[in-house]
């Protein structure tokens, strides 16, 4: 019997999108234009854009045709009870609010439950969830396990919480933590799995002091299958029984749907707490819209219950996370620093290390950036001291504890030529690495400086072929 050993991509191109191709001055002119920040870049002068798997998927020909059954109706749209019945079937949750996307649901979870005096613990917190619960008052504390923090070391679940710190904290706080959020997969620490038994640990210590847990699900479906490939007596159940476990050893969960919901807007926020989700949907109607469209049309949430469905299927999921993994191994192989083990919705370069002759306060994973958009084409994202430090009084830079290179990959949108392209430019800046120097800020603004902040080259000019 032939068992092929290629993974395909299980779907064929009906429509397509010319790929912007320029030569590298083009790309030196607008990476001046942008002050080498490449939030500011135009994605048109962008070949391979990687710099998020969010709101970057191609929707399928289901989910189109589900876009034509979008009922716009203000109240009680038959759109949201099919996104309903999606969203429930999924998290077992009794009340579900959709959002425009994830962050929405944090605003709006985090203004009921947070506030002045608060923790909220996660394994980690994901920026814009950071960002949100400070913004309340309260403040965000991280409690993945060690081996989550060295990107040299190998763990099947590295997004796991270090249960024994978690309780040892919460022993002496408890009473000052309105809830927990688990990240799954956990994205700022590399795209990285929680394993069902922490789930189920992380649980069973929250429940000594009555805490509810929330699951920030934007990527539960890889979680679910990171959980199936490696997780000790898993791998005869199918994703959507282990997402719907996932879910259901929670109390809540956040989603921004523009990841494994394959929406390109999108989210919610599901709750099985009469009360709080009271709260919510009122400050919903102050914020988003009335509690059946939450900020969304009706054709959006038509294509959402659809994708919500798609990306559970085997088919997919293994495709997924093996051609993530796929530039992984290349990239490993040539010896270019990563993150390890391989991410499911992105590869990380460990910048710190590819950049080794720059001190981490002359941001070395923004230089990566930059130079794989000047010579590539590509546009990825910096997950270091760019999005994470700050500027001290003097001047320098306070590192974050790693320097990442996020290349994160959409779904469903770029071949494996495009992969290979991608490991190809890797690979050419990697060997010019010593002639790459550092960045400094010059311009930042107060929260998630970098979106918006300007750069100036230490002593070197990038733009110089
Ligand atoms: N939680 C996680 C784990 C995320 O990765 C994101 C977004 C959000 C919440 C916020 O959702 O964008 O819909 O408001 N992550 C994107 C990224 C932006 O590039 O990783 P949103």
């Amino acid at each position: 019997m032939f068992q092929p050993k290629t993974i395909i991509e299980p779907f064929r191109v009906k429509v397509v999108e010319p790929l912007p191709q320029h030569p590298r001055s083009v790309r030196a002119e607008a990476l001046k234009d942008a002050r080498f920040n490449i939030f500011a870049v135009p994605a048109e002068k962008v070949t391979i854009d990687l710099m998020t798997d969010s709101g970057t998927s191609a929707m399928s020909q289901e989910q189109w045709a589900a876009v034509m059954r979008g009922d716009e109706s203000y109240a009680g749209a038959r759109s949201f009870f099919s996104f309903k019945k999606t969203v429930q079937d999924l998290t077992g949750m009794g009340h579900i609010i959709p959002v425009h996307q994830g962050r929405a649901a944090e605003k709006i979870l985090f203004s009921i439950m947070g506030g002045e005096g608060k923790v909220i613990p996660a394994n980690t917190h994901f920026d814009t969830t950071r960002a949100n619960v400070e913004f309340s008052g309260a403040e965000a504390l991280d409690f993945v396990i060690e081996e989550g923090l060295d990107p040299s070391i190998e763990h099947p679940f590295k997004g796991n919480v270090d249960i024994q710190k978690l309780t040892a904290w919460l022993e002496k706080n408890h009473e000052r933590v309105p809830l927990m959020v688990l990240t799954v997969t956990n994205n700022s620490g590399g795209g990285q799995p929680v394993s069902l038994e922490n789930i189920r640990q992380t649980r069973e210590v929250l429940q000594r002091w009555d805490i509810p847990l929330f699951l920030d699900s934007a990527r539960f479906a890889e979680n679910a299958w990171f959980i199936k490939m490696r997780e000790e007596g898993q791998a005869g159940r199918t994703p959507r029984e282990i997402a719907q476990e996932m879910f259901r050893l929670c109390d809540g969960a956040m989603m921004s749907a523009k990841k494994d919901g394959f929406g390109n807007i999108g989210g919610f926020l599901a709750i099985n707490h009469d009360e709080i989700a009271g709260e919510c949907r009122n400050l919903l109607i102050l914020t988003e819209g009335f509690p059946t469209y939450g900020g969304l049309a009706g054709r959006d949430l038509e294509a959402l219950a659809v994708g919500l469905e798609e990306v559970l299927d085997e088919h997919y999921l293994d495709y997924r996370i093996s051609s993530t993994a796929y530039v992984w191994h290349h990239l490993d192989r040539l010896g270019v620093p990563l993150l390890r083990p391989a991410g499911g919705h992105a590869v990380y370069l460990d910048g710190r290390a590819f950049l080794s002759h720059l001190d981490p306060a002359e941001l070395p994973g923004q230089a990566v950036s930059i130079a794989l958009f000047l010579e590539g084409g590509i546009r990825v994202c910096e997950i270091g001291t760019v999005m994470f430090g700050s500027t001290r009084e003097d001047g320098l830079q306070n590192a974050s504890p790693m320097d990442l290179v996020r290349l994160a990959i959409p779904r469903r949108v770029y071949t494996q030529s495009h992969m290979d392209y991608v490991v190809e430019a890797v690979a050419y800046v990697f060997d010019k690495r010593k002639e790459l120097g550092g960045l400094r800020i010059v311009e930042e603004s107060s929260a998630l400086r970098h979106f918006t902040c300007a750069f100036e080259p230490i002593g070197w000019d990038p733009l110089k072929a």
